[in-house]
């Protein structure tokens, strides 16, 4: 029986894709996946490469179609509503919204058209494609991207905006879909550390203002713990965590990303070596987030960096660095590669 504050609510969630074997360990992009998503909440969705994080995104809104198990969305079934039944998923797609990591912007069109193409949904093919929206909507994309701190931006064209607006033209795209819920595939991959926080911010403020739910796949644990209500880590498809950032232990880091050292199969993990600052790591080795998460308080203020490397294997740090934290100088215990280090204020 559904609690009437669950949106979303699934059930032993499965997809296998047909061309290619999904995960090493079940053969399947997605294995028995249980979820369930209240109103207003952040959850990210972290895990290395390969995951399964984007397939369970699509299976929500059937981008592709779940292989087993059930989605729940608002008391309706989508996983085996048939795509035959165009407009019941038509409705059902205006409520879920996409944030994407490339943006999907239209690029030759301003910063209001692009707002205004999250009302597509809501008209007939003739009138969306002759742009015939009404004052009211046209208002409430100023507003909107007045929300998300563009409201001078609203007639720039979308290719002038850096990427941290384009995210924010992107937020505001979702919102004035008018959605229960707010799906964002790694929407700050390509994005600063600044750009990201902003991001993170206006979606969390989406979540209690609005009373939106966001599910977000992340690769920056340290966004993840910073931002969420809740937390899923996947591993080959399976979900190996779930809970509140207090409860992402060093060993639950391990479980998510721990082992994995070989293959195409790296991660992405930002761990904060300044206090206020992240730094990309490409690491095929937990252990080493978890090392250098362990450094973070020692190098506070001190210009240090991992860099981005396919394997990890050495921690560096600049000279004068290690002479104020020694603890950081020398070979690090745990194999670990990396690339010229950089300055701490060019983070
Ligand atoms: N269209 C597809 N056809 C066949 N296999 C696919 C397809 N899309 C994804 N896969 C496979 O399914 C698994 C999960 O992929 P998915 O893209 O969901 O992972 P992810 O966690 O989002 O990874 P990343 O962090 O790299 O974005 C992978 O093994 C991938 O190769
Ligand atoms: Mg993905």
């Amino acid at each position: 029986m559904e609690r009437a504050d669950e949106l979303l609510v699934i059930k032993g969630l499965g997809k296998s894709y047909e061309a290619r074997r999904g995960s090493r360990a079940t053969g399947k992009a997605l294995n028995g996946i249980d979820f369930t998503a209240r109103p207003g909440e952040l959850i990210s969705v972290i895990g290395p490469s390969g995951a399964g994080k984007s397939t369970f995104l699509r299976c929500i809104n059937r981008l592709i179609d779940p292989t087993e198990g059930s989605v729940s969305f608002c008391g309706q079934d989508i996983a085996h509503r048939s795509r035959g039944s165009l407009r019941s998923l038509r409705e059902v797609r205006r409520q879920i919204a996409m944030i994407f990591q490339g943006y999907n912007l239209v690029y030759r069109l301003t910063a209001i058209q692009n707002v205004l193409h999250g009302r597509l949904g809501y008209k007939s093919v003739l009138a969306g494609s002759l742009g015939l929206y009404s004052e009211e909507e046209k208002m409430r994309a100023f507003e909107l991207l007045d929300e998300v701190g563009l409201g001078a931006f609203a007639y720039r064209r979308a290719d002038q905006l850096s990427g941290g607006q384009m995210q924010r033209v992107g937020i505001a795209r979702a919102l004035i879909q008018e959605p229960k819920i707010i799906l964002a595939d790694e929407p700050i991959a390509s994005l600063d550390p600044k750009s990201s926080r902003m991001v993170m911010e206006h979606l969390r403020r989406v979540t209690r203002e609005h009373g939106i739910t966001c599910i977000v796949n992340l690769h920056q644990v340290d966004f993840a713990l910073e931002f969420s209500d809740r937390i899923m880590g996947l591993r080959f498809g399976e979900k190996v965590f779930e809970g509140a950032p207090a409860d992402l232990t060093e060993e639950a880091i391990e479980r998510i990303y721990g082992g994995i050292g070989s293959g195409e199969e790296t991660v992405d993990v930002p761990v904060a070596l300044h206090s206020g600052s992240a730094v990309p790591v490409a690491t095929t080795v937990a252990a080493a987030v978890a090392q250098a998460t362990a450094a973070a308080p020692l190098a506070a203020a001190v210009p240090a960096a991992v860099a981005v490397a396919p394997v990890v294997t050495e921690v560096s740090v600049e000279a004068d660095a290690a002479s104020v934290v020694p603890e950081l100088a020398g070979p690090a215990p745990l194999p670990l590669t990396t690339e010229a280090p950089v300055a701490g204020d060019q983070l």
